[in-house]
């Protein structure tokens, strides 16, 4: 007996020698592989290149500063379960390049009167609320402020965005094995069953992982794409951080099932990679906009005071945490949280890239709206030593998506096309010596903003995947 387990135990290391590199290799219903666990053949050599220095990263964001008092009547809104109704709010498109534009608008958002939707140097949109629109009609007119009208009535857009699949669709969901259209924005629970059915559809390929849970208790899911290749390189791709920018999961999905449903006929270019895709870093907001607020974009947690509601994920990780373009104020859109990775939806992204085995050389991750393609750093106006290598291909990502779909990307360092925001992940990705490191605001450009019809997805989610593939193939080069 003795002898045997011996015997078994000396099989067993002697496997493991045989085929050290475990590293990617895919056993079906078994945890990843964490750093640490598996011992690499060719350790030691990675500090050179890959971590550039001490090297920070962050990421740009459309949205600008805005105080917004959301205060506790959301807590008794929520209580009584009633939608927030936009009824009459509208929004506008305003030149920002006259002098004393933007401090009128800092006014009046500090007013509650106007909130941000997204801007760059020269154009901002504002979001007026209904009971709001006469007296910013006649503050603008006073100041010679001209704007463009682009959404009259913002709640009627809301009602029309995400209509009912019709029957045909209905009958080819129940036939599928999953609920993912990409003809409709989906819950959650169509998401998270998506994924567990690709898992369980392709498990030599594909498997799913829960790598925290948010502030309410929804699970975090990755999916992982991979041939198991000790070889491959590893791209994590995220959405959903924002939880009104519903194109990003439906985008972040719909890459997933392509190279999910075509493996075999995939290029060695999309092969070589593992792919880890994370579509809803915020589950709690997603389903929040489903069910009461439509324009919600922060997390769920209450602050400590209590006095508001939600942090901003893209504003709390530990990169340079707590600089420029983010605010202190609970009860602000761009609230950092109380410190770096405060949130237990950023700490489980950040835990889980920090700890894996994966040879992470690039990180998306997918917001709406504006359609640029931005690179580090976010917390201020400087860029990193290798920003042509990322500005190179981000230029190539953004052609191929031009040429697919027709999209025009403004690709960029994000500090500078748009304008500082520290505590993103993208610099936190860059400085953790993920060499590529994007942040991509998909469309559109300020007609519909964050309420993007549903014709939107498909056209959107094809010319971002050709995207992904120009960055598979930059990866793949010797
Ligand atoms: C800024 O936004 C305006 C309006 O959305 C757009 O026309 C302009 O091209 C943008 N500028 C840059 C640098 O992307
Ligand atoms: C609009 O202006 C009037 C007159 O100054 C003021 O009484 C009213 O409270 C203002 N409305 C809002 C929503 O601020
Ligand atoms: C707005 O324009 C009018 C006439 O063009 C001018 O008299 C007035 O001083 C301007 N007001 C501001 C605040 O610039
Ligand atoms: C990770 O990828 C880089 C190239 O992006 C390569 O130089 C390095 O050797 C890889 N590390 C491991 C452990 O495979
Ligand atoms: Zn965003």
């Amino acid at each position: 007996m003795k002898t045997g387990s011996w015997t078994v135990v000396l099989l067993a290391v002697t496997t493991v020698a045989l085929c050290s590199p475990l590293i990617n290799e895919l056993e079906p219903g078994q945890e990843w592989p964490k750093r640490g666990s598996v011992k690499q053949p060719q350790d030691e050599s990675e500090d050179e290149e890959t971590s550039p220095e001490k090297i920070s990263p962050s990421e740009p964001e459309s949205e600008i500063p805005g105080e917004i008092k959301e205060e506790i009547s959301l807590l008794a809104r929520e209580a009584e379960n009633v939608k927030v109704d936009y009824s009459g709010a509208q929004l506008w498109k305003v030149s920002t390049e006259k002098t004393g534009v933007r401090a009128t608008l800092g006014r009046l958002r500090r007013r509650n009167l106007i909130s941000t939707w997204a801007g760059n140097q020269t154009y901002m949109d504002i979001l007026i609320k209904s009971n709001a629109v006469q007296n910013v009609t006649r503050i603008m007119k006073r100041e010679n402020i001209t704007y463009d009208i682009i959404i009259e009535d913002l709640q009627k857009r809301i009602n029309e965005e995400n209509p009912p699949l019709d029957e045909n669709e209905i009958e080819l969901q129940d036939r599928r094995g999953h609920r993912m259209t990409w003809k409709q924005y989906h819950r959650l629970e169509d998401i998270h069953g998506f994924m567990d059915y690709l898992a369980k559809t392709y498990p030599k390929i594909v498997s799913v992982n829960t790598i925290g849970k948010s502030y309410e208790g929804r699970d975090l899911k990755v999916l992982r794409i991979s041939d198991g290749k000790p070889t491959n390189k590893a791209v994590f791709i995220d959405g959903g951080f924002h939880a009104r920018e519903w194109i990003s999961p439906a985008t972040v999905t719909y890459i997933i099932n392509q190279i999910a449903e075509n493996f075999d006929e995939e290029s060695d270019d999309i092969k070589n990679i593992d792919w880890y895709m994370l579509p809803v870093v915020n589950p709690d907001g997603y389903e929040y906009t489903h069910l009461t607020d439509r324009l919600w974009r922060k997390n769920r947690r209450p602050s400590i005071s209590r006095q508001c509601i939600g942090a901003d994920l893209n504003r709390n990780f530990g990169y340079r945490w707590g600089g420029r373009g983010s605010s202190s104020n609970p009860c602000s859109d761009i609230y950092r949280g109380s410190r770096a990775f405060s949130e237990p939806e950023s700490r489980a992204v950040s835990d889980f890239i920090k700890t894996s085995t994966a040879n992470f050389t690039a990180y998306l991750s997918y917001h709406s709206y504006g359609q640029y393609l931005l690179y580090p750093w976010g917390y201020d106006t400087a860029v990193p030593p290798d920003h042509n290598d990322l500005d190179f291909v981000g230029k190539r990502i953004a052609a191929a998506i031009e040429t697919t779909g027709g999209s025009k990307y403004t690709v960029g360092c994000s500090s500078r096309v748009l304008y500082p925001a520290s505590g993103g992940s993208d610099d936190w990705a860059k400085g953790q010596g993920i060499k590529y490191a994007y942040t991509i605001e998909l469309s559109d450009t300020g007609r519909y903003g964050f309420i993007l019809p549903t014709s939107y997805i498909e056209p959107v989610g094809r010319e971002s995947l050709a995207g992904i593939r120009v960055l598979a193939s930059e990866l793949n080069k010797p």
